[in-house]
């Protein structure tokens, strides 16, 4: 059996846009190849990619542990169900769990960010025998009916109508507008602890602190969503135990993107207590779990561990911080670790991605029109982070 290849550009473009539907606004050029922080197009172009494969490329494009381990399983094994014990899960489950703060312990698989939450508010009903769920002013949580019910930002929730019922909403960073709503019909809280679509809002330290208190005052669970915000992304293991957010751990983390590095995989972190409350077919997914995944998931952790990623996540970002301080047309970096909006004074975000892309840079927006998003690998160097500088520079000119 061969594969086709398609040569040119314009004909992938075609073929694509004849044969998918058209729900995203997509870079004009192919990916063929990646390695590292850089994408080659089909026509040999190379990308400096800040937008890391969006937020998935954690420890960088291809990178050659990643690669080999998932060579290795696929030859032995690509996949089985939950059904059976696997020695990949037992140990890509052992991994993660061990990476993150205590009292989290134990890890539940399964292939999205979005599949990731909607088994996190699965799980805080059924422990508490609630129903509702507060989260916040500018989230996004997913797109299947209870995430995209549980997020503010823009149309989103309108997209999830008929919603599920018992979402309610507080504002971002403000502890008293969860106090109104934090009454005994609450199962839990769930926030992006930086919120990233909305911008690159963080909240300050207290109100991370707060709302742990809050949440165990009221017998409430506190969900962090970290798809984004997890896997080393902000310079630690996960935004859960970090000092961005006073050190506070969460009931339940759920994680996806970067954690397999491409190969579709989400998870939900918890606890002990949690585990007590959890029985057999509560929860479940075919693919959750499966080996090639879970090779994916060992992989990628050793990688970020044995290249120390995260100790290069807190001085990229350093220097980034400080090369961008003094850039006109810049107000502000925001986030952490590799999880940046650069806001600019006006709302030029759009335009800066493009001229950006012309310089083959690839940035993300976000819902706020001064703020470019930067999600790059957690290997990014320092000339390539160089790069980037003195295109903004340019830019401001
Ligand atoms: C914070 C956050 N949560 C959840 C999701 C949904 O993840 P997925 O697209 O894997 O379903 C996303 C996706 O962008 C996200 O950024």
């Amino acid at each position: 059996m061969t594969t086709e290849t398609t040569t040119t550009f314009a004909e992938t473009a075609e073929r694509e846009d004849r044969f998918q539907l058209a729900t995203y606004k997509k870079f004009p050029f192919a990916a063929e190849r990646g390695r590292g922080a850089w994408i080659e197009t089909s026509q040999g172009e190379q990308y400096l990619d800040l937008y890391g494969g969006h937020a998935v490329a954690g420890v960088g494009h291809c990178h050659p542990h990643v690669v080999a381990a998932i060579r290795e399983q696929a030859g032995h094994l690509l996949f089985y169900s939950n059904m059976v014990y696997s020695g990949a899960r037992a140990r890509a489950a052992e991994r993660l769990v061990s990476c993150a703060p205590a009292p989290v312990t134990k890890a539940f698989f399964c292939n999205s960010g979005t599949e990731a939450n909607e088994n996190a508010m699965r799980m805080a009903r059924l422990r508490t025998r609630r129903e509702k769920i507060i989260t916040f002013s500018g989230s996004f949580h997913g797109r299947t009916a209870d995430a995209i019910s549980a997020t503010a930002l823009g149309k989103y929730r309108e997209l999830g109508r008929p919603n599920v019922p018992g979402h309610l909403f507080g504002e971002f960073g403000d502890i008293e507008s969860v106090v109104s709503l934090a009454d005994e019909t609450i199962a839990a809280v769930m926030l992006e602890p930086i919120q990233s679509m909305a911008g690159v809002r963080m909240a300050e330290p207290s109100f991370y602190r707060r709302l742990r208190e809050l949440c165990d005052a009221r017998s409430m669970l506190l969900i962090y969503d970290e798809v984004q915000t997890g896997v080393g992304r902000t310079g630690s293991w996960f935004f859960a135990g970090g000092e961005a957010g006073d050190g506070i751990v969460p009931d339940i983390i759920t994680l996806a993107k970067a954690l397999g590095s491409g190969v579709p995989v989400g998870a939900c972190l918890t606890t002990e207590d949690m585990a007590s409350h959890i029985k057999e077919n509560d929860l479940g997914t075919t693919f959750g779990g499966g080996m090639l995944a879970m090779a994916a998931v060992t992989a990628t952790l050793e990688a970020i561990e044995a290249d120390g990623m995260l100790e290069n996540v807190r001085a990229i970002e350093q220097h980034l911080r400080e090369q961008l301080a003094g850039v006109k047309g810049i107000a502000s970096v925001r986030g952490r670790g590799f999880l940046l909006g650069i806001e600019f004074i006006e709302p030029i975000a759009a335009s800066v991605q493009k001229k950006l892309l012309e310089q083959r840079i690839i940035t993300g927006t976000s819902s706020d029109a001064r703020v470019l998003r930067l999600l790059p690998p957690l290997c990014l160097k320092g000339e390539e982070a160089d790069l980037l500088i003195k295109a903004l520079r340019q830019v401001g000119e």
